[in-house]
């Protein structure tokens, strides 16, 4: 019977076990978005997951609002990266980079430009800048004249993470971003070919994904989805009805992985009612499938024994667990992390969370 421990071939990725590392937003970067030292050694921790999916990183000024976030577009952030990715090797793990644009949930004075999406509706509550919190601005609506150069984007940043060492990439697709705002319809009003129809709302990661493909591999390429339930305003009325197809189009194009991030009723990083789409999933998506959110081992154990899953990807218990792997196979208890250092910069509640056990 297969278990976390056993590893996973996952397009040209071997993967050591299959606890793998889900995006983590850190906030360590600098003002310029540039990776800094803190992070090799954040990422060398962690080495022990299967495979780590770096923090979301932008793959423009447009698309990057988060304060103090990484971004993957220019040589100098290429060449911050070498020792991150070098530092994971050099612990026999595995990493791959988050390509992120974050369409309508930035603040342009953090992007320097007005936000653009789908359509022109604001993100709901208030958005995180340099001076503290903000409402959201109104985004421009992106023209279909634009989506030629959002994909050269795309292409840009895929290459630049394979050159700085990566060995794939992730699609972000979720969570209320460009991608996913496209997709669900609460965020999506276009009248044009994306916009509609599922099939037409999904054409936008139909076209990234062929790009990210053509550039880096479809081995070495996976997407993330959050298909169920509210993320930062963006819902869909009908989640099956885009999701499945979907999936579907993604098996069609054979990317190495799918990762689904899916919240429960009783959910901690966000909750609903709308059921989970992983059996349906599955079912058309037969490559590597990874589930996350709010799993505990036994729970991610069984997940994968009884095979509705390949991996299961933890967030936070990776914050403040570096050697989580090691702590599940002798069954040491999980520290706590701490919501107050999930964004803070600087070392505290980042690099000082120590391993249970001496190397
Ligand atoms: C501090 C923090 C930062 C996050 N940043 C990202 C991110 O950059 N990209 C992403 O797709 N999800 C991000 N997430 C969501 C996590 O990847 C994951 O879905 C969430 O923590 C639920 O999984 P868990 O219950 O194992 O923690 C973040 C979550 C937290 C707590």
């Amino acid at each position: 019977m297969t278990t976390l421990f056993d590893p996973i071939q996952v397009g040209s990725i071997e993967a050591a076990n299959r606890i793998w590392m889900s995006p983590l937003t850190r906030a360590r970067g600098t003002r310029e978005h540039v990776p800094t030292p803190i992070m090799v050694e954040y990422y060398a921790q962690r080495a022990d997951a299967g495979l780590i999916i770096s923090e979301a990183t932008g793959i423009t000024r447009e698309g990057l609002g988060w304060p103090w976030a990484p971004g993957i577009w220019s040589e100098e952030q290429v060449e911050a990266w070498k020792p991150v990715t070098k530092a994971v090797h050099d612990k026999g793990g595995k990493i791959v980079c988050q390509l992120w644009h974050m369409g309508r949930l930035v603040h342009s004075s953090v992007t320097g430009q007005q936000p653009v999406a789908p359509s022109a509706i604001p993100g709901p509550d208030q958005v995180h800048t340099y001076e503290g919190k903000k409402d959201y601005e109104t985004p421009r609506e992106l023209e279909v004249s634009e989506i030629p150069r959002l994909l050269d984007e795309y292409e840009n940043a895929a290459r630049n993470a394979i050159a700085a060492g990566f060995d794939g990439v992730q699609i972000h697709a979720a969570n209320g971003y460009l991608i996913d705002e496209f997709l669900r319809d609460s965020t999506n009003k276009r009248t044009d070919e994306y916009g509609g129809a599922p099939e037409n709302r999904i054409r936008l990661l139909k076209e990234v994904t062929e790009r990210v493909v053509a550039t880096v591999g479809k081995e070495r390429t996976g997407i993330r989805l959050s298909p169920n339930g509210d993320t930062q305003g963006c819902i869909d009325s009908a989640p099956e009805t885009v999701f499945i197809p979907a999936a579907k189009l993604l098996q069609d194009l054979d990317i190495a992985f799918l990762e689904l991030r899916e919240p429960g009723p009783d959910g901690t990083f966000g909750s609903t009612d709308q059921p989970k789409l992983s059996p349906e999933i599955r079912k058309v998506f037969t490559n590597t499938l990874i589930l996350n959110q709010d799993y505990t081992f036994e729970e991610a154990n069984d997940t994968v024994e009884a095979g509705h899953a390949d991996a299961i990807a933890f967030g936070r218990k990776f914050i403040s667990n570096p050697d989580l792997v090691t702590r599940f196979k002798k069954d040491i208890p999980l520290a706590p992390d701490d919501i107050k250092t999930w964004y803070s910069q600087g070392k505290e509640g980042y690099i000082d969370y120590p391993a249970a056990e001496k190397a």
